[in-house]
């Protein structure tokens, strides 16, 4: 059965609209209508409006997942009405996404992946946030347990993606995004040690860069600061931002080292609407 997100209508419905005393009348873009309206005829207008946005399904620039089966509308629909972030009202809902949780912490090697924390969000961006902060957190507690200063916070990463920059400010912390010299594409090894000092949180890692879906090399991201941390006793964690490569890699490049493997890898996100859904 077809689903459609507001009512079933079929085809003449829908054309109907435009014959009928219901298109005599506007609908104000900037303001409440006066008196009700015909659900039938605003769905029509809304319906049409989106047409301008072009076809998902020929964008292949965003990297979305621009096409999911029917049951996967279907449970959407169905879920519409429930506010899940209170997990006491549908505890079912809160099961599964742990579940997810768990079933990706595998996926990504994780020695216990039944001991781990996640949570789903509205994309990579609050993910983005959630393990800055908790890089910054981590970072903070550690340099208080030494009663060291804790009001210069900074983040090393490569081309980020813009939601990096915002965490930067949004929460204080400074950004050192190294530039790419000569023909790299990423963050390199060599570049860490020019960046890194003992107010580093952590290092972002990309796992497909959002401008050239190149994979910035995690493993040897983490030797180097393997090597730091023998050099300098700096010890510097990893957070792999894997929006559209963490549906990828495991599937395609089996062999590749990145994810939870590394010790120093201590987070990952990943977006489902991007290829999770592929
Ligand atoms: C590497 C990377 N990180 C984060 C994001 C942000 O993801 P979202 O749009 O889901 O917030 C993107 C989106 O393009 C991305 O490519």
């Amino acid at each position: 059965m077809p689903i459609h997100t507001v009512r079933d209508h079929s085809h003449s419905d829908i054309e109907d609209i435009y014959s009928t005393r219901l298109s005599e009348h506007g609908l104000p873009k900037y303001r409440m209508p006066e008196g009700t309206s015909e659900p039938h005829a605003a769905y029509a207008l809304v319906r049409d409006e989106l047409l301008l946005d072009g076809n998902a399904r020929q964008n292949l620039a965003t990297f979305c997942t621009t096409w999911v089966e029917d049951e996967v509308k279907q449970l959407m629909t169905e879920a519409v009405d429930k506010n899940m972030i209170d997990k006491d009202e549908y505890p079912q809902t809160a099961e599964i996404e742990s579940r997810c949780v768990h079933i990706l912490a595998d996926l990504w090697h994780a020695e216990k992946s039944w001991d781990t924390i996640g949570c789903s969000t509205t994309g990579s961006s609050e993910a983005a946030m959630l393990g800055g902060l908790a890089l910054k957190w981590k970072w903070r507690a550690r340099r208080e347990a030494e009663g060291k200063d804790t009001s210069k916070p900074n983040i090393v990463t490569g081309p980020v993606q813009i939601c990096w920059k915002k965490f930067a400010r949004y929460f204080d912390v400074e950004i050192r995004e190294v530039p790419l010299k000569g023909d790299a594409l990423g963050l390199r090894p060599e570049d860490l040690r020019d960046y890194c000092d003992e107010n580093t949180i952590g290092v972002v890692a990309t796992l497909g860069v959002t401008f050239t879906g190149v994979y910035e090399p995690v493993e040897a991201l983490a030797r180097e600061l393997d090597a730091i941390e023998r050099d300098l006793g700096l010890d510097i964690p990893i957070h792999v931002d894997a929006a559209s490569g963490g549906f990828i890699a495991p599937f395609i490049q089996r062999d590749l080292v990145w994810d939870f493997q590394l010790d120093r890898v201590r987070s990952i996100n990943a977006s489902g609407h991007k290829y999770g859904l592929a």
